[in-house]
């Protein structure tokens, strides 16, 4: 145990976080500005300076503490080497110091992970991608800071704006609205964007142009963080009519209805005739909700030869008057479902691939919905129903291209879709989902869909700018 330890040069953030002596620091608060890096090089610091102290890094699963803490920090210590710096023990997940100081690594998901923090002691704690933790574990985790040393203790946190934690490090550290119990002189928050990141700018300039097509809210979240945007309309890229601005800034100067005509900066269309040509080959998809006592929601699905959805039909659970249908047993909805698609001229003959929520395969209550389903000839695969991935996949597809063509098209006949898609509003308490006590089952069956057929966000269209302007640089010249 030799060699010097070398530590890369910190940017001016970073900086800022390994000085500053707050005693709940929260650093970050955007994708990409460092947050991992500082953590990892601030609990060296702290190890090799405090003989004998406690340092604790928490993420949410060990998969991420791995990939963004042990395989970097047994690199930098160089852990297994002979003149290793300091010695990582993997069934305790524990670096240790010549000087007695460790780094403990803990995840923490589960009501049982939680259990495991009840009888740990640290000294400093780092809680990386805090966010991610619901509000109980704050206190849970304050708790374990305590000790009988003279070291003093302190939390460390690093966040982006979403997730399950929005609204307490919002409240605590953005916000400031401190309660009773928390000293407002304990607290402070140092923001650190991508842009701040010179080392990640230099070596993956790519990464910013990820994060800038990303859609809209997402992008002001992580690239610019901004705490303040998951609030109101969740869908607010649904174009039901040609969307004249957009198609403007991009320089095509066509009418609504010429737009409309040819599909461009709209989501809904009018129904192309699929029983004839080219259409009638298109593979059909079928995406389903289950509801009783609720709207249930069915819709079919036509994929072009690019992979563009087209939702050309739909059966939902109250169409006409309110509430009809919502007391169709599933006998009775799969029964109409099958007469549908031997009927109907763009459906029949055809074979359809079905995917519905995996609740449907639960059998607790007797036969499930989905055995009901087979029952008369209507099948379906499970879908995928992670909620935040499944919601950005409808906004990738809501996304218009350069020449203003989306990769999800509604016919003009689909009521339910067009209802109640702009009805949908952020939840006020999981930041990123939607508000599930509103009427959200087409949303429901749609993410389904898209999860099945992910796509990757497009390319924002490169803006010009001029990067170097010629007087500006006469002025900067010094004489
Ligand atoms: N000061 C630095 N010197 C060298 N590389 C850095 C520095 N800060 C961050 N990086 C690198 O930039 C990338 C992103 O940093 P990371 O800490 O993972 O960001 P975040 O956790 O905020 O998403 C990583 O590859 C990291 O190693
Ligand atoms: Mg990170």
């Amino acid at each position: 145990m030799s060699r010097r330890l070398e530590i890369p040069m910190p940017s001016e953030k970073q900086k800022l976080f390994l000085t500053d002596t707050h005693k709940y620091i929260c650093f970050g608060g955007a994708r990409g500005g460092g947050k991992s890096w500082a953590v990892r090089v601030k609990a060296v610091l702290l190890c090799e300076q405090f003989p004998g102290i406690i340092c604790c890094i928490v993420r949410k699963t060990y998969p991420e503490l791995r990939e963004n803490h042990i395989r970097q920090l047994r690199q930098m210590l160089r852990c297994g080497s002979s003149d290793r710096y300091a010695s990582y023990n993997d069934s305790e997940k524990k670096i240790t110091f010549p000087n007695g100081s460790v780094i403990l690594f803990r995840y923490l998901d589960t009501e049982s992970d939680e259990g495991r923090f009840q009888g740990t002691e640290v000294d400093v704690l780092f809680i990386d991608e805090a966010t991610q933790q619901p509000e109980q574990r704050w206190d849970i985790l304050r708790a374990c800071l305590r000790g009988v040393n003279q070291f003093p203790k302190r939390i460390y946190l690093t966040c982006n704006p979403g997730g399950i934690g929005h609204e307490w490090v919002k409240r605590i550290f953005i916000d400031r609205r401190f309660r009773d119990t928390e000293r407002p002189e304990d607290y402070t928050f140092i923001q650190s964007l991508v842009t701040d990141n010179a080392a990640l700018m230099r070596e993956q300039p790519d990464y910013l142009d990820q994060l800038r097509s990303l859609p809209p809210r997402q992008r002001e979240a992580w690239l610019y963080g901004n705490w303040e945007i998951f609030e109101g309309q969740f869908f607010e890229d649904f174009r039901p009519e040609p969307d004249l601005v957009a198609a403007e800034a991009a320089g095509c100067t066509l009418s609504k209805a010429e737009l409309r005509a040819q599909r461009r900066w709209t989501h809904v269309i009018d129904p192309i005739d699929l029983s004839h040509g080219e259409p009638r080959t298109w593979n059909i998809l079928r995406s389903y909700d289950f509801g009783y006592g609720k709207p249930f929601s069915c819709a079919w699905w036509a994929v072009d030869y690019d992979g563009t959805l087209y939702r050309i039909l739909e059966l939902y659970g109250c169409t006409e008057t309110p509430n009809e249908g919502v007391r169709w047993t599933p006998d009775k909805q799969f029964e109409e479902i099958a007469r549908i698609e031997r009927e109907h001229p763009w459906l029949k003959g055809k074979r359809i691939e079905g995917i519905a929520d995996p609740a449907i395969w639960d059998a607790s209550s007797g036969i499930s919905v989905a055995e009901t389903a087979t029952r008369y000839g209507v099948y379906f695969v499970p879908g995928d129903h992670k909620r935040i991935p499944g919601w950005m996949q409808v906004h990738y597809r809501f996304q218009f291209d350069e020449n203003g063509y989306s990769r999800l098209y509604v016919f003009s006949n689909c009521r339910a879709f067009i209802r109640t898609i702009p009805l949908m509003m952020y939840s006020k308490t999981r930041p990123e989902d939607l508000d599930t006590d509103l009427e959200d089952h087409v949303a429901d069956e749609v993410r389904y869909l898209c999860m099945s057929r992910p796509v990757t966000p497009l390319r924002e269209v490169p803006k010009k700018v001029i990067i170097s302007d010629p007087l500006n640089m006469f002025q900067e010249r010094e004489y």
